[in-house]
């Protein structure tokens, strides 16, 4: 199983750049915004002059983005079962470039906004078909690192924008920022054709009634393109039982997911989303060098270069959980990272608010003077920290567990809806975050700590483990009755009518058996890499009596 490992691992970095795009396309526009020809192009007069752009042009530009995801995260659950993940990330790569584009030969506001509007569709889309395609190409034992790569991609892509705009902004002329936004372009365009050369998901491909296709991916990934391999046939068997069993319950629409049993696992993923933004970390993503001001950093380069600091340790800190979260467990791992990081905003709001003296600047602006440099370092300490146990918990979770919590045929239209939730919470926190600092200062971070203890006590009590489970035992964990059942695998596996451990069911047991390989492989990479079926003349009786199909 290592070499299948290395495949599944190719797959998941390769599609993991749609996390770079993510967090490039939130990280620039921070750089970007402050650049004097950019402020040239798209201010009015009033702007120029104060060499800053007004509140409300800044915020139609930034949030509109996070608006466009929320939009497309929902038009993705559709895309994903009908074209396909794999087409649906090709389809949001082409949009994406599209509005790179836009934005980067924006000539007024208008192309502007729009150009970031339809980049956010696709942002908002891919930051769902990504996990979400990962997770079905997964084995158990490595699902969790193989979707924390998309949040390592995420980091990346905002520490990468930071040091880009860094660069760029010394040049002169336009160049300075239409060259940071077209470089977009690059892993837009790499992601949208590379996809292709790899597997449709082989769930997805089960769903179709495309099992041959299914099982010689499955093969591929897990067994050097062994189709005789028992885990293959295994993870084929199961795959196999949970669909049909999910067609027999019709587990398919929208409103399914209203209803028992899915609706707990709607609410835990869309509350999962919800506390990672109620968490703080776009605070401080976004607002960093506000925050860093405010804790008495006043010189604007230093201000920066802390801020560039915080690129750097939120990269580095999901190292570990790329390594290890399979094997701390997503409960854990949520409980301790909610709890350090409302240690370190209730500190960072403690120390503010006894050892800081209020200052008003302006009307929109307001310094906290610290009376210790002691002080002053300890909440900047405290900042990193709180990024770092971020980067480790909820940064990697908030992903991974939405992706893995539902069953198939609801898997996409599930995942849609809560990474919808994540990017509306995204564009609450963005509007909210600067007004609350100027107007109760450190009051924000103890908001931001109090949330982060009801989210430990939350998962405390309702969140289930669920590391080192197949996507299609999630309805055990879930203790989903309905469809509960064992099945067996393997050639030789015999019905079995008696187990102890089974409820009662009225779905009829069923075995799923490949027996493989009787297909022409060169065949079916040309269908995998088509979308055209081509094998018609594969029946029932061909394939063995125990496939049912
Ligand atoms: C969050 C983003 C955040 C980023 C920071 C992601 O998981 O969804 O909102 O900006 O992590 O690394």
């Amino acid at each position: 199983m290592r070499s299948s490992n290395a495949q599944v691992y190719i797959i998941g970095c390769f599609a993991a750049i749609g996390g770079l795009l993510f967090g490039y396309d939130i990280g620039v526009i921070s750089g970007v915004l402050t650049i004097r020809d950019f402020i040239t192009t798209f201010g009015d007069q009033d702007d120029v002059q104060r060499q800053t752009l007004r509140d409300e042009t800044t915020g139609s530009i930034v949030g509109i983005l996070q608006a466009g995801c929320f939009i497309g995260a929902l038009c993705a659950g559709q895309a994903a079962d009908r074209l396909s993940r794999k087409y649906s990330i090709v389809v949001f790569s082409i949009i994406f470039t599209i509005g790179a584009i836009l934005q980067g030969a924006a000539v007024h506001l208008a192309m502007l906004l729009v150009g970031r509007f339809i980049a956010g569709l696709a942002v908002g889309a891919l930051s769902m078909l990504v996990p979400v395609y990962q997770s079905e190409l997964a084995s158990k034992e490595v699902r969790g690192r193989l979707i924390s790569l998309q949040q390592f991609a995420i980091t990346i892509g905002i520490a990468v924008s930071f040091w880009i705009n860094f660069g760029t902004s010394k040049m002169q002329g336009s160049i300075s920022w239409r060259l940071p936004l077209f470089l977009q372009l690059v892993p837009g365009i790499i992601l949208g054709v590379g996809i292709l050369f790899f597997p449709f998901s082989p769930r997805w491909l089960v769903s179709q009634n495309r099992d041959d296709e299914a099982i010689i991916v499955l093969a591929r990934i897990r067994s050097d393109g062994d189709t005789n391999n028992p885990q293959v046939q295994e993870e084929y068997g199961e795959i196999k039982a949970e669909i049909e069993t999910e067609k027999e319950v019709s587990v398919n629409s929208y409103a399914k997911l209203l209803q028992p049993p899915i609706r707990r696992r709607l609410v835990l993923g869309v509350l999962i989303q919800i506390f990672q933004q109620l968490t703080g970390i776009n605070a401080v993503m976004y607002y960093a060098p506000k925050i860093f001001k405010q804790a008495g950093l006043s010189d604007n380069s230093v201000s920066l270069l802390a801020t560039g600091i915080t690129g750097v340790v939120n990269v580095c800190a999901t190292i570990p959980a790329i390594l290890w979260i399979d094997t701390w467990g997503r409960r854990p791992t949520m409980i301790y990272g909610a709890a350090v990081m409302a240690l370190s905003m209730l500190t960072m709001g403690g120390l503010m608010g006894s050892h800081g003296r209020k200052v008003s600047e302006s009307s929109n602006s307001v310094t906290v003077l610290l009376d210790t440099q002691a002080v002053k370092y300890t909440i900047i300490v405290f900042v990193y920290m709180f990024v770092a146990a971020f980067a480790m918990s909820w940064g990697c979770i908030g992903w991974i567990y939405p992706a893995e919590i539902f069953p198939m045929n609801m898997r996409s239209k599930g995942t849609s809806i809560t990474t919808a939730a994540n990017w509306l919470f995204n564009l609450i926190i963005a509007f909210c975050v600067p007004v609350l600092i100027t107007k109760i200062t450190y009051g924000v971070y103890l908001i931001f700590g109090i949330f982060c203890v009801i989210m430990a006590t939350c998962v405390f009590l309702f969140y289930p483990e669920t590391k080192q489970k197949t996507l299609e035992e999630m309805d055990m964990v879930f203790g989903d009755k309905r469809k509960r059942r064992k099945i067996k695998h393997g050639f030789n596996a015999e019905r079995d009518n008696n187990s102890e451990d089974e409820p009662n069911t009225t779905v009829q047991r069923k075995k799923y058996i490949y027996r493989g390989p009787r297909l022409d492989t060169k065949k079916v990479y040309f269908s995998m890499l088509t979308s055209i079926p081509v094998f018609p003349e594969v029946t029932k009786q061909d394939l063995g009596k125990d496939m049912l199909f």
